[in-house]
């Protein structure tokens, strides 16, 4: 088989995921590949995710899929975290795939491709401390809201997260290399940047902390937004939550896992902070920042829960009045501590408390979108919307905001906010900020 022309790339699961999957494509590009028009590519790159139950399963049965009806099929590379986690043992399950390329190593792909070109199946799941950002081509075009990938990786060891094992120790990139990947987007048309890391306020180095490289980039005249995610409670530092306050580029939007609001599970859980010790930073957020919007990820039925527990996660909720969440039904994962644990939690039980978890979220987003309504707020056009003349833009706090208005993606428009939907806002133009 000669090299394939044409590829197309799946992603599953988190915007780290989104940010390799853009990567991935660029370097293909590079090498002179095409973005497949339709579903006939010559290669297929499975982006996975492992963090929640089946992921591997879903990942072989996406595998299975891609077989046409005349028997032939694309070349197959797994990559993302399931991948990472199955290594060789992919390719004994299954014979469809051609290549195994864990997050740290798809700098590698073009070789593997050539290799895969010739028969030859290879596996690459190396975490080499030298990093593949140096192995990737410049950013070059962008979008008006970029993601830019600054660490992975992450050492807390949550007893219940798969992600240290498939991501591996925390690391951050080097400030220099940050700061050129950041002009180049910039230079390709991006105003908005979201720092990416699992644990991105752990990011460091250089002597410099993540609010010292934000307030850097805040400096970048044509960039507009600066936004990060997604942070561990334990490094809200005092320096981060003040970058809130002097900086208006930084958007007011904070996604802070607490995970559970009983200090028992959070203790069985090994977060290494309390119901106490997160409300104290959300406050401390909230001094510095009075109109950011929180949003945070909950598990419930994690081993031995109780309803008193259980109870008590509805309490921070009320407590903190998110704005947006992420909520999810605990999923033992091989390998973990709690996926041992005893008191297992039944899954009746816990299709219980997350139909009522989501419930009170839902009214806390709700209430937070129409408090928006009669606002008028900037909005970063980045869609076309379905409507004739309707273009859809993100608010300061990430809400999708639809309007009717002449502008192009990547403008910044002034938009009266007129009502609320459940998952968006409506408005009308205003007046243009500013020439695009
Ligand atoms: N089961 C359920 N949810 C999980 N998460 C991570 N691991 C698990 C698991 N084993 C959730 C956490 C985390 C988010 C990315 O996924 O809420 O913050
Ligand atoms: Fe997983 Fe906890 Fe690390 Fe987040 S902080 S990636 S939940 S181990």
């Amino acid at each position: 088989m000669t090299f394939p022309k044409t590829y197309r790339i799946k992603s599953f699961g988190c915007q780290m995921n989104v940010y390799d999957g853009e990567r991935m494509a660029e370097l293909l590009s590079a090498r002179g590949m095409a973005p497949a028009q339709g579903d006939e590519a010559d290669l297929v790159v499975l982006n996975t995710c492992h963090i929640r139950e089946k992921a591997a399963e879903k990942a072989y049965s996406d595998v299975g899929r891609l077989t046409r009806e005349d028997g032939s099929r694309p070349l197959v590379a797994l990559a993302g975290c399931v991948a990472q986690a199955e290594g060789a043992e992919a390719q004994r399950r299954s014979k469809l795939i051609d290549m195994v390329v864990g997050p740290q190593a798809y700098h590698r792909l073009p070789e593997m491709i050539a290799e895969a070109a010739e028969g030859r199946r290879t596996v690459d799941t190396d975490m080499p401390a030298i990093s593949k950002f140096d192995a990737l081509p410049r950013r070059k075009r962008s979008g008006p809201s970029a993601f830019l990938s600054v660490q992975e990786g992450c050492d807390k060891f949550c007893t219940y997260c798969v992600v240290p094992y498939t991501r591996g120790a925390e690391i951050s990139r080097p400030f220099v290399d940050i700061v050129a990947e950041a002009e180049e987007l910039v230079a390709g048309g991006a105003r908005e940047i979201t720092l990416l890391g699992q644990n991105v306020n752990a990011w460091g180095s250089d002597n410099r902390d993540l609010a010292g490289l934000i307030r850097h980039l805040a400096g970048f005249s044509e960039l507009e937004r600066i936004r990060y995610t997604t942070s561990h409670p334990v490094n809200m530092s005092e320096g981060l939550i003040a970058a809130h306050a002097d900086l208006p580029k930084l958007m007011p939007y904070l996604h802070l896992p607490v995970q559970s609001g009983s200090d028992r599970i959070l203790r069985a859980m090994n977060r290494s902070h309390s119901v106490d010790s997160y409300l104290r930073t959300i406050e401390q957020v909230r001094a510095a920042r009075p109109d950011i919007a929180i949003s945070g990820d909950f598990i419930v039925g994690f081993p031995g829960e109780t309803d008193e527990d259980f109870e008590a996660t509805l309490r921070i909720v009320d407590a903190v009045r998110y704005a947006a969440a992420f909520s999810f039904k605990y999923s033992p994962r091989p390998g973990t501590p709690a996926a041992t644990m005893e008191n297992q939690i039944p899954q009746a039980i816990m299709d219980e408390r997350l139909q009522r978890l989501q419930a009170r979220l839902a009214e806390h987003s709700t209430a937070f979108n129409q408090a928006c309504v009669g606002r008028t707020v900037p909005v970063l056009i980045d869609r076309v919307g379905r409507r004739p003349g309707q273009m859809i833009g993100k608010s300061p706090w990430l809400q999708s905001v639809f309007v009717t208005t002449d502008a192009k993606i990547g403008e910044m428009v002034e938009v009266r906010l007129t009502h609320a939907l459940p998952n968006s806002l409506g408005g009308e133009l205003v007046a243009m900020a500013e020439a695009a």
